[in-house]
């Protein structure tokens, strides 16, 4: 019998791996590249669409290649994806108009901000489950109209698609400029602030309010649907899944079920937590999301808590101020010291999320004295996840309780690049005052996507084929005093206050 394998394309923000896995859930080969930020302006980030397609193309026949597996071997393929991101292309020619604007960007502060002053910012929320704010797609999309000139006749005629990162691969993946598929799913849809988060649908009132016209968005399909084959650059692989890089995360934990979750530290940080088909709103600033959608099944929706700046304060320590080599010594850097000395970074580069919602503050760094050293700005740079994961955990449980719903966040699940750094884990564990708890496999991302995929042609069929794959790596309980405890947050806070005002 045919060995089978089910595979995973997960196009981060920083990278793009395509991974493989058996049946037991066991990575058997994976090929990754990184692909270019461009930084052209203060608070702009931006990708080029086209070297990421570029990748793609290479990484897929990379990894059949290594692991020594033969295309047909495949029955699945889930792709995943950075959110929000937002990439605008001719389908007669296939090549972008403008290079894609990252989740992380905030040119487009002053436009929200406009928008809000119109009052219909609850208006927004109550309609996509989420403040509005420039970290979704739809304000990037009016930028990008507004800016690459003839866009707007030409998406009104058909020629120009808009699309995040999955449907910019999966139109490429299906035959590009001969006929691609043109398609998103709800997890990705529902991160553009023009989805209707009750009925998983564009909804014309926010196509209105963001001058978007309709026929440059997608076809939304559920997250886990054979949507079909690739033509390219490995013709005949289903393609079987679609997910939004943290809702990946949340399968691939096997939080499948209401009251499961996980916080997810990579490029950010993104906590999730699973609440079923109900459909939680916060009354802290947590975005109402989409959590996944099986074909033929109802919505199942989850709460998310944001920090866009999570790894990348670490990947900008190590690039701009140039103190640490890889990202890995920020941990041996910040066990040189005791504690952070007094010192408090809020890396608002992204602006501020729950429950600030602040798209044009800027990032600071507040305590400093002759006595901080390289040592201290490390442990602050890490301790600022712990603070951020706090009000999130604080926003969820409260969110939880005044809606009524019997669950709650009690333990929480890590994975994730940076969750490798065992000071930050026991940092976490202190300062929320809640268990913290990694799986031996920490990559859960493309693992998600691979499950999905697998799921959706019948790999699996049982969740628990899933589960009976999760194990624990290692477990950290809280271990400070609780006035230390207190103290910190309170300091943090007042930072994170003092960050928020900041208006240059
Ligand atoms: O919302 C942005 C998120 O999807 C980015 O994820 O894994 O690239 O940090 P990541």
């Amino acid at each position: 019998m045919t060995t089978r394998y089910v595979a995973a394309i997960d196009q981060g923000t920083s990278s793009t791996r395509c991974i493989i896995y058996d049946r037991g859930g066991v990575m058997v080969s994976m090929a990754q590249r990184k692909h270019t930020q461009y930084f052209p302006e203060p608070g702009w980030v931006e990708h080029d669409a086209l070297e990421i397609w570029h990748l793609v193309e290479r990484l897929i026949p990379a990894a059949l290649a290594s692991g020594g597996i033969d295309p047909s071997e495949l029955v699945g393929l889930g792709i995943t994806n950075q959110r929000e991101t937002t990439v605008i292309w001719d389908r007669t020619t296939g090549i972008p108009l403008h290079r894609a604007i990252v989740w992380q960007d905030t040119r487009t502060s002053e436009m929200v901000e406009s928008l809000r002053e119109q009052g219909i910012g609850a208006d927004v929320e109550r309609r996509t489950g989420a403040p509005l704010s420039n970290y979704f797609s739809a304000p990037r999309l009016r930028w990008l109209l507004d800016a690459c000139p003839g866009s707007r006749a030409a998406a009104a005629a058909g020629t120009v698609l808009f699309g995040t990162m999955d449907s910019w691969l999966v139109w490429n993946l299906t035959g590009g400029v001969h006929g691609g598929l043109h398609i998103t799913d709800p997890t990705n849809a529902s991160r553009t602030m023009l989805m209707n988060i009750e009925t998983a649908q564009w909804d014309p009132r926010l196509l209105e309010i963001f001058d978007i016209p309709a026929q440059i968005l997608p076809e939304i399909r559920p997250s886990l649907s054979k949507v079909g084959a690739t033509v390219t650059p490995v013709p005949g692989i289903p393609i079987s899944a679609m997910i939004g890089d943290q809702q990946a995360a949340l399968v691939g934990q096997t939080a499948l079920r209401a009251g499961e979750s996980k916080y997810t530290l990579g490029t950010g940080g993104f906590l999730l937590f699973n609440t079923g088909t109900t459909l939680v709103r916060s009354r802290h600033g947590l975005i109402t999301t989409v959590a996944f959608q099986m074909d033929g099944q109802p919505i199942r929706y989850a709460l998310e808590g944001t920090n866009p700046t999570a790894g990348a304060l670490v990947e900008w320590i190590r690039e701009n101020l140039g103190i640490i080599d890889t990202a890995a010594e920020i941990e041996t850097l910040a066990t040189t010291v005791d504690d952070n000395g007094g010192c408090y970074i809020v890396p608002a580069f992204s602006g501020l999320h729950a429950p600030h919602w602040v798209s044009a503050s800027r990032g600071l760094i507040v305590g400093l004295t002759s006595y901080i050293t390289r040592g201290h700005l490390a442990r602050a740079a890490l301790e600022t996840n712990a603070f951020a994961a706090r009000s999130m955990v604080a926003a969820l449980n409260d969110d939880l309780a005044a809606a009524g719903v019997d669950m709650s966040l009690t333990e929480l699940v890590v994975d994730g690049g940076m969750t490798a750094n065992n000071t930050l884990m026991q940092t976490i564990a202190d300062i929320c005052d809640v268990t913290v708890k990694r799986p031996q496999m920490a990559e859960a991302v493309a693992l998600g996507a691979a499950y999905a995929a697998g799921f959706s042609v019948g790999l699996w069929t049982d969740e628990q084929q899933l589960r009976r794959n999760w194990h624990t790596g290692a477990v950290w309980k809280p271990g400070i005093d609780p006035a230390d405890r207190s103290r910190r947050v309170a300091n943090w806070s007042m930072a994170v206050d003092l960050a928020s005002q900041w208006d240059p």
